[in-house]
């Protein structure tokens, strides 16, 4: 019997262990150009379900891990100061994390009165969800139990109109996001959505545009021939667009 046991033990350990590491590993991420899970979820604005409430808009996702931290403070200023840009662009914001509703209630009031960076105190217009089951968490891939096990980290997916992911970026704790990063690739998604073109690297709004590459060289010299002013080449795969606006 007790030889049975010594041979025993060290092998339900290592199972153990072996489970309870595969169980951490277990973080599923949506996919980008996959349909964006459906959520309703309460939120600081009352009652929000995803896509019902949010027909033709883009929509960008925030998770942030914790009410009350200083570094999530400062990006929800942050967001709060940039939002009638992102209204204008044609996109909500969907901020959610798995503090409970009433931690979320007091924590926008202290925001909401915060003067940072020289600026005046501003009202929070967009909803602040609270997913304390961590269901929408989970779906969308923001509960990295290296990192955290109960908090979300700091996720982004941007969502196009019709309901895809098109963008999913996730940062640790202590790295704050940059917003204006943020507007800059919503701008670019949404140009290129609209104008079926690329942008090159570090492009800001108003930067000509990429083409998708001509099938052959044939094909690159017979554009050439067009000698069309809107567009100008490289090589024979690098092809621009001018933006004219
Ligand atoms: C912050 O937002 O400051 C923060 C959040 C989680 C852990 C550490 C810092």
């Amino acid at each position: 019997m007790k030889k049975y046991i010594c041979i025993m033990l060290p092998l339900i350990t290592i199972f153990s262990m072996y489970v309870f590491a595969q169980s951490k590993k277990d973080v599923s991420i949506p996919s980008l150009n996959e349909a964006a899970p459906a959520f309703t979820a309460i939120s600081t604005q009352g009652e929000v379900k995803y896509p019902n409430d949010f027909y033709n808009k883009w929509v960008i996702i925030f998770s942030h891990p914790a009410d009350f931290t200083p570094v999530c403070t400062t990006e929800i200023w942050e967001l709060a100061h940039h939002q009638d840009e992102f209204a204008n662009l044609n996109t909500k914001l969907i901020v959610i994390s798995t503090d409970g509703l009433n931690s979320h209630l007091e924590w926008i009031k202290s925001i909401e009165s915060l003067e940072y960076k020289g600026m005046k105190p501003t009202k929070i217009k967009f909803p602040l969800i609270s997913d304390v089951n961590m269901s929408i968490s989970k779906m969308y891939g923001m509960q990295h139990p290296y990192e955290n096990s109960t908090q979300n980290v700091r996720g982004i997916f941007i969502i196009s109109p019709k309901g895809y992911i098109q963008y999913i970026a996730f940062y640790p704790s202590y790295v704050g996001r940059n917003i204006n990063e943020i507007i800059r690739v919503l701008t670019a998604l949404q140009e290129s959505y609209v104008n079926d073109v690329l942008t090159p690297v570090n492009w800001q709004k108003g930067d000509d545009y990429l083409l998708l590459p001509p099938k052959s060289i044939e094909m690159s010299e017979k554009m050439k021939e067009k000698n069309d002013p809107n567009f100008y080449n490289y090589n024979w795969y690098m092809w621009f667009k001018k933006n004219n606006k």
